[in-house]
Order: structure tokens, then C-alpha cells, then sequence
């Protein structure tokens, strides 16, 4: 019981766990965009190919569960950070001038947190439940009939609601990332006073071409729409 606490419960474990939790996820995302840039080049094959990909193979498959156990873990583990934090934090916090000391980023966390947990309900609402349990009609590839998702996510991106929301929440994870890489650093201990300015440097720009390559990806379909 006390290794399970130990394991899980102290705040020191829970910063691991979102320290490690967060790298994996974000490791995720590369392989996400890479899969979702056919679509600036509208090729229809090879974006459904991969979502089927993604899908099916039994590998990936596995990954997939070891991904949506970490999306509740670092959210679990965020929220009860954020309460302690909250509950630990000096009355005379008033007074601290948080700006001095750290990023905005770095003070709201939490709130970039729960942005980015929304959106992937509506995310994966829109998709991941299409995709696994909704009708979504299917095309020939090379004698294969395959899901035809990437019709459904033109269609989407049709909405201009829909890709004011991709683009605003790809702002809230640009930031959530950009604090949280080098957060997960230190947390792991990664520290080096040569190495570690490099570091949050690389975190930081990582955090931005994430970013801004999803935020693309709507903003062109809906402009291609638009003039087309
Ligand atoms: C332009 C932006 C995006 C597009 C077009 C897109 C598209 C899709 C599609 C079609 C699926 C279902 C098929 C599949 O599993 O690959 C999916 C699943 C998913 N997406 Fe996205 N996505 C985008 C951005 C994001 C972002 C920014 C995140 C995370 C913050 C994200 C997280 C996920 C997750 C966790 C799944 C479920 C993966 C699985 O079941 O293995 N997506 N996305």
C-alpha cells in the first residue's frame, strides 16, 4: 500500500509521472503530424492510409493503449498538482510578483492544461469515435476498402468555428509545451549548466512547430475552401 502511494501518490512521483507521461505524448505528436501533412498536399490515399495504419496494426495498436493511459494519467497527475499547488501557495502570495520570476506559461499550467484536455474530447470526438464506432464511408486503395477519413476532416475544416477553435487551442498547446519540455527536464533531473540552456531552447522550438504545424493544417483547408 505504502509502495502504491509511494508510486503514485507523493507530489515528487506525480512530477515524474507527468514528467515522463508528457515526453511520451509529445513523441506521439511527431508521429501525428508527419501522419496528418498529406493532407496539405491533398493526397487522400496516404492519409487514409496511415489513419488505417494507426488503427490496425497490432503494434500500434498496443501503443495506442499506452497512449490513452498517459493522456489520464497527466491529466489526473496535473489536476492534483494544481490543488496542492493551490492549497500550498503563502497567503502572502499577494504580494509575489510572479511575473519576475516566471513565464505565464509557467503560472497557468493547469488552466493550458485543461484547454489542451478539451480539445482532445472534441478532437477525438470528432475523430478517433468517427473513426472506431461512427459510419464513415470507405474507398478502394489498391483493393482495400478503407475508412475514408480524410473526406471527413476536409469537411471539418470546412467550418470556419471549427478551425477558429484548432487554431486558438494549437496557441494554448504551443505554450503548454513550451513550458512543459523543459519542466520535464529538470523533473527527470536532466540538468546541465552548459547543456541545459540548449535544452529549453530545443523545447521551446519544438513546442512551436508542433504548434504552428497543426494550427496549418486547418487554416490551409479552410483557405483552399475559400478561394477555391
Ligand atoms: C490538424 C490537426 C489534426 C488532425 C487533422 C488530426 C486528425 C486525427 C485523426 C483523423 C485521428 C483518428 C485516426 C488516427 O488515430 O490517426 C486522430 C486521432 C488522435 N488525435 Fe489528432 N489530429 C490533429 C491534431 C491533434 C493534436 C494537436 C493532438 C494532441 C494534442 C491530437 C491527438 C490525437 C489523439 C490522442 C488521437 C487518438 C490516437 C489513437 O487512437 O491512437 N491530434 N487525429
Amino acid at each position: 500500500m505504502a509502495a502504491t502511494r509511494g508510486l503514485f501518490g507523493s507530489s515528487l512521483a506525480r512530477k515524474y509521472w507527468m514528467a515522463l507521461t508528457g515526453l511520451f505524448l509529445s513523441s506521439f505528436l511527431i508521429i501525428h503530424l508527419i501522419g496528418n501533412m498529406p493532407i496539405l498536399f491533398g493526397d487522400q490515399e496516404a492519409f487514409n492510409l496511415y489513419a488505417a495504419f494507426m488503427t490496425s496494426f497490432p503494434p500500434i495498436k498496443a501503443v495506442s493503449y499506452l497512449l490513452y493511459g498517459s493522456i489520464l494519467l497527466h491529466a489526473i497527475d496535473g489536476i492534483f498538482l494544481m490543488r496542492q499547488n493551490k492549497v500550498a501557495r503563502p497567503e502572502a502570495y499577494v504580494s509575489y510578483n510572479g511575473k519576475a520570476n516566471a513565464t505565464w506559461a509557467s503560472r497557468n499550467m493547469g488552466l493550458l492544461g485543461i484547454f489542451t484536455l478539451l480539445f482532445l474530447i472534441i478532437h477525438m470526438r470528432s475523430f478517433w469515435y468517427e473513426m472506431h464506432f461512427g459510419h464513415v464511408p470507405t474507398m478502394d486503395i489498391e483493393g482495400a476498402q478503407v475508412k475514408d477519413l480524410y473526406t471527413m476532416t476536409i469537411e471539418a475544416f470546412h467550418q470556419l468555428w471549427y478551425v477558429i477553435l484548432y487554431v486558438v487551442c494549437m496557441i494554448m498547446l504551443g505554450f503548454h509545451l513550451s513550458h512543459g519540455m523543459s519542466s520535464a527536464f529538470q523533473t527527470l533531473g536532466l540538468n546541465h549548466p552548459k547543456y541545459t540552456p540548449a535544452i529549453e531552447k530545443a523545447g521551446r522550438y519544438f513546442a512551436w512547430i508542433m504548434a504552428l504545424g497543426f494550427a496549418i493544417i486547418p487554416a490551409y483547408v479552410y483557405l483552399q475552401h475559400l478561394t477555391a
